[in-house]
């Protein structure tokens, strides 16, 4: 069985994190999101892997190289304009010849891996299979209409949702996936749409099965939604220290310290993961908090919150909650006198204050 991951997309609506960064590479649990797609297809024993990118950025295949750091072989695949997903299936034929494959969209993230899913499909000798998620919004997704617990349509994105099931974005597919994408045509939004091939499908008489996913996130619209994700699966790391606590701090819960890093004379309470050669100092760390590689905080309090890579959190004396920091974010202390506040930010930033 091979496999295939998408990372193209422009990520707009996780601006202005996604000015400078693809949003697959941006860390949750301090993992970039795409890693966790890869690490879950090699525990389910997929190794041949192909990576679709968008042809006018090489970061995610400069990033990930040939894949030999995750013990798998990538193959990047470009994408010349974003087509939709089933154009995505089409270009990467030659790539997956006559085998079953799984279809992972990168920005999906699932708790617990896929290697349920591989047998699911495997003891169904279906043609494709599904995964379905409960969810609140159906109509911002693939939605099936089913029948029992048969499948019997899928639209996209519906005005009027047939059930309260998403399809999420991982399927297994056999080779008759790649009639269906010839087949369609594209949408009024102009790509060939991913449900449309699997609507093609059951019309055509080919067996589409499911299997039920709990523990399923996907970027919904606001960067803070990242945090969500972040929470899922802080949940679910259990507690390693690698690095140095002294003696005057403590750590409650489940906390990572990674290596390298310094906990000094500071209160963590987990979920939470401190990155790499990350330094904090006389502070208070809260739950479901990432803070990623060589950033120092110091003096501060910091909960519920993503903290990308050198950020400086120095001597802040309000507690920072729900926030999503960038890349070399400096949040620091004003002088005493005036008593301002004073903001150095990038297009679209966005700043909440009390
Ligand atoms: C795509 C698919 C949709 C699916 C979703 C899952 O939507 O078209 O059917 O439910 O992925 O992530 P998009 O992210 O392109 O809006």
């Amino acid at each position: 069985m091979k496999a295939l991951i998408t990372s193209g997309g422009r990520g707009t609506r996780l601006r202005p994190i996604t000015h400078t960064k693809n949003k697959h590479l941006i860390p949750i649990a301090n993992k970039p999101i795409l890693h966790y797609a890869i690490d879950y297809l090699r525990d389910a024993g997929i190794t041949d892997i192909g990576v679709v990118y968008s042809a006018d950025s090489r970061e995610v295949p400069d990033r990930l190289g040939d894949g030999s750091q995750f013990g798998v072989s990538l193959t990047h695949i470009p994408q010349e304009a974003p087509l939709g997903l089933a154009h995505v299936v089409k270009i990467s034929q030659s790539f997956i010849g006559a085998e079953p494959f799984v279809f992972y969209l990168g920005d999906n993230m699932v708790v617990g891996g896929i290697q349920r899913f591989v047998d699911a499909f495997q003891a169904a000798g279906s043609n494709c299979h599904l995964t379905l998620a409960k969810v609140k919004d159906p109509e911002r997704f693939g939605v099936p209409e089913l029948d029992g617990d048969r499948i019997v349509g899928i639209e996209e994105k519906p005005t009027h949702p047939k059930s309260k099931y998403a399809v999420a974005g991982i399927y297994l597919y056999d080779s008759s996936i790649f009639e269906a994408c010839h087949a369609i045509e594209p949408s009024a939004r102009g790509e060939l749409e991913i449900s449309d091939a699997h609507q093609w499908l059951l019309t055509n008489g080919r067996q589409v099965t499911y299997s039920e996913i709990t523990g399923w996130w996907k970027d919904t619209g606001k960067p803070i939604d990242l945090l969500e994700a972040n929470r899922l699966v802080l949940e679910h790391l259990p507690a390693q220290q690698d690095g140095y606590v002294d003696p005057k701090s403590a750590l409650f819960g489940n906390v990572v310290v990674e290596e390298g890093a310094e906990v000094i004379n500071s209160v963590i309470r987990g979920p939470a993961i401190i990155g790499k050669r990350t330094k904090v100092t006389d502070s208070y760390v809260g739950p479901f908090t990432s803070i990623y590689h060589d950033c120092t905080v110091r003096g501060s309090e910091i909960e519920y919150s993503i903290v990308l890579a050198g950020c400086q959190i120095l001597d802040v004396h309000t507690r920072i909650e729900g926030s999503l920091l960038g890349d070399e974010v400096e949040l620091v202390r004003a002088a005493d006198k005036p008593r301002v506040n004073r903001f150095m930010l990038s297009d679209q930033s966005r700043v909440e204050i009390v």
